[in-house]
């Protein structure tokens, strides 16, 4: 039977988060630098877009680069850049044509202009597009987003616009940079680590999580189907006793 069929269209997950991990260690088994599992690893992102729109998945976020990838040498950095130029140009027409929506989180001002730019045009040229969105996690940590909405909120406090009292989830949430988007039902990690890393961590308060060996440039449609299959089989109870999602979740346009 084709895996595809296994899946229930009734429980799909409406946001699939992807920590694509195993980059480097996936070169490394080639003998190759860093970024030659970079570059395959765009590949894998195509397959798991395709696939997800197949399924009709409404909404997707990768984790392309964290606040602290900065840190890694500046040649690594500088072709993961140009990898996002490239992916972006490349892409987007067919994203465009297939109904697809292209969104960013992070801190998208330190991007080099270049990128930024690209990204830009491509988020306001897909705009409208409503089958499915392709949020990319870019210069982006949860932490860094969390003391940014407090901040937010501070300042309206600050301006009279809001009472402390006030201060509940959904102001919480319309603050941070996911603001419109629902909290994810399912998070993939690949490559066998066990974390979250700094990732969503408002977000992910009731999603399910799915760790898999396969390193990222290897990941493609099939396995994200079997995460799928994997998350249908799990009872979730939003910590209540009858499987009941939160309000928040519904809440969100
Ligand atoms: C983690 O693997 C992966 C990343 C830091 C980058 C993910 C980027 C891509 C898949 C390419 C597309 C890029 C953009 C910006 C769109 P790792 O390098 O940490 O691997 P390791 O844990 O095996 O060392």
């Amino acid at each position: 039977m084709d895996l595809k069929q296994r899946i229930n269209k009734d429980k799909l997950p409406g946001h699939i988060a992807l920590i694509m991990d195993g980059n480097g260690r996936w070169a490394k088994q080639r003998g190759e630098q860093r970024i030659f599992g970079h570059q395959h690893g765009v590949e894998s992102i195509r397959d798991t877009v395709r696939t997800a729109g197949e399924i009709g998945v409404p909404y997707l976020t990768f984790f392309a680069f964290s606040t602290e990838n900065w840190c890694r040498p500046v040649e690594e950095v500088e072709t993961l850049m140009d990898l996002l130029v490239k992916a972006i140009q490349t892409e987007t027409p067919e994203l465009n044509e297939n109904g697809v929506r292209i969104r960013a989180i992070g801190d998208l001002d330190s991007l080099p202009e270049k990128c930024r730019i690209q990204l830009e045009d491509a988020i306001a040229l897909t705009s409208k597009n409503t089958r499915l969105t392709v949020n990319v996690a870019l210069s982006y940590s949860a932490r860094w987003e969390i003391v940014n909405a407090t901040r937010k909120i501070a300042q309206k406090v600050a301006n009279n616009e809001l009472s402390p009292d006030e201060i509940d989830d959904t102001h919480f949430q319309q603050a941070l940079e996911t603001a419109g988007i629902p909290d994810p039902d399912l998070l993939i990690r690949t490559s066998g680590e066990l974390r979250i890393s700094n990732f969503m961590l408002w977000q992910l308060a009731y999603t399910e999580l799915y760790f898999t060996p396969v390193l990222w440039p290897d990941f493609r449609g099939k396995h994200l189907i079997q995460a799928i299959i994997e998350y249908q089989r799990r009872e979730r109870r939003f910590g209540k006793l009858k499987c009941q999602p939160p309000a928040t979740i519904n809440e969100v346009k």
